[in-house]
């Protein structure tokens, strides 16, 4: 397994929109390599989720999983959940806004509206189809990771920027919130 190099803003890989992954070729060697060190590389940097892109691969390859994590100390843990080829549709048209990060945008926090409730139809990483819903952070991630299969970054979604913050000044002023 091995830690891969994260893109950061400004590369254009995260700004293409991704190719999807042949469902035959899910269980091959290569995809499930990737897909370990996908994971690997989220865990070593302590993020919720993590996509191809993220790491110069333009998949379309979505993992995500919160354990005990201090960059997120208030949410409730997600098991781990590889999301291959997803598609993404609001269940209503209930949004709520709140914090993100990610670790294409070091540093960085702002306010995101996201979609409450969303039904997500996938491949898993044995090539199964999924078919669920989530809602709330767990929607959330889901909806940040399939922006970045779709080119777009969280600070697109805020509709304005006046809650952008430095992780320094987050904490500072807005740590309790
Ligand atoms: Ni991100």
């Amino acid at each position: 397994m091995a830690i891969l190099k994260i893109a950061q803003m400004g590369n254009p890989v995260l700004r293409h929109p991704t190719d999807p992954v042949p469902v035959k070729s899910i269980t091959s060697a290569v995809l499930q390599n990737f897909i370990d060190d996908l994971i690997a590389t989220m865990r070593e940097y302590n993020g919720v989720g993590l996509a191809g892109p993220q790491v110069h691969e333009s998949l379309q390859v979505v993992v995500i999983e919160v354990q005990e994590n201090p960059r997120y100390p208030q949410v409730p843990p997600i098991p781990l959940t590889v999301l291959i080829n997803p598609v993404v549709e609001p269940l209503n048209d209930e949004m709520e806004e709140d914090w993100e990060g990610c670790l294409s945008v070091p540093d960085i926090r702002g306010k995101v509206p996201r979609y409450r409730e969303v039904r997500v139809r996938a491949h898993d990483r044995e090539g199964k189809q999924l078919d669920f819903s989530a809602k709330d952070f767990f929607a959330r991630v889901i909806q940040h990771e399939s922006d970045h299969l779709q080119g777009i970054l969280f600070l697109d979604r805020m509709p304005k920027l006046d809650t952008l913050t430095y992780m320094a000044e987050y904490q500072r002023y807005w740590g309790a919130d």
